[in-house]
């Protein structure tokens, strides 16, 4: 298990510029190779920085296919859905194909069907039969970070955290009263590139836990995660001794 790199910047703007930059140099070599970029995409704001800076580069976006690691369970043309902000961002100002685009199939008065349609459509994508015991070969999956150490919809203490035979659940988060869409960890582990994208002094608490190797799902439920990548701005890491 290789351990992940941690990438830290002093600007945003920095920050921003070097993972669009890789981001579309790791698409052009898997389109290269398999013809097709899979990426599950992120909800949140730190990303919605990267959406608007993806839509003037060489993207071939003829073959990208876009999918989401979680979505709140509210419908399509909702402010709080992470479709909305990705269409707003991306989709529309760089006419993304509709075909490229699955959205979660959001059902508000039935999450656990829509989560489950929409493992359906994740298994036909990638040609995984159901029963198959694979995971997801993503080609990119970003994360954000939550302040409580939360990724995806993987909350503190949701039952989510300890689904292993799933791609892809609905999950009830308390403090929200509400169900959220997320994959589940190990459908984010098996992405072929996993980053987290955290920017925030808010955030220091959760990467000092991360970085310091503390393995508590139920309290850290990013520790569940294996990133390849930490794109952090400065104010997110932890102080570096002088
Ligand atoms: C969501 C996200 C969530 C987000 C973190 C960090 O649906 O809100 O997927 O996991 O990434 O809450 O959000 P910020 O980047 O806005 O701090």
């Amino acid at each position: 298990m290789t351990e992940p790199t941690i990438i830290r910047h002093d600007s945003a703007e920095t920050f921003v510029a070097e993972i669009r930059d890789e981001l579309v140099l790791l698409a052009q070599q898997a389109i290269d190779q398999r013809g097709v970029f899979r990426i599950s995409l992120s909800g949140g704001s730190t990303p919605k920085r990267l959406y608007e800076s993806l839509v003037k580069t060489a993207l071939d976006f003829s073959k990208v296919e876009w999918f989401w690691g979680d979505e709140r369970n509210v419908p399509h043309e909702h402010p709080d859905s992470n479709y909305r902000m990705v269409k707003e961002a991306l989709l529309d100002p760089a006419r993304v194909p509709e075909k490229n685009v699955f959205p979660v199939p959001v059902d508000p008065q039935d999450p656990a069907a829509a989560a489950t349609r929409y493992e359906v459509t994740l298994r036909e994508r990638f040609g995984v039969s159901d029963g198959d015991k694979a995971f997801p070969q993503w080609d990119l999956v970003l994360l954000g970070l939550g302040d409580d150490a939360h990724t995806a919809s993987l909350f503190p203490e949701t039952r989510a955290l300890d689904v292993g035979d799933r791609w892809f659940v609905e999950n009830w988060v308390e403090k929200f009263s509400a169900y959220r869409y997320t994959l589940t960890a190990p459908a984010i582990n098996s992405g072929r590139n996993v980053w987290f994208l955290v920017s925030g002094s808010n955030k220091r608490q959760a990467m000092q836990q991360l970085l310091g190797g503390e393995c508590d799902p139920a309290r850290i439920p990013a520790s569940l995660i294996r990133p390849s990548r930490y794109y952090c701005t400065a104010d997110a890491l932890p102080e570096q001794p002088r």
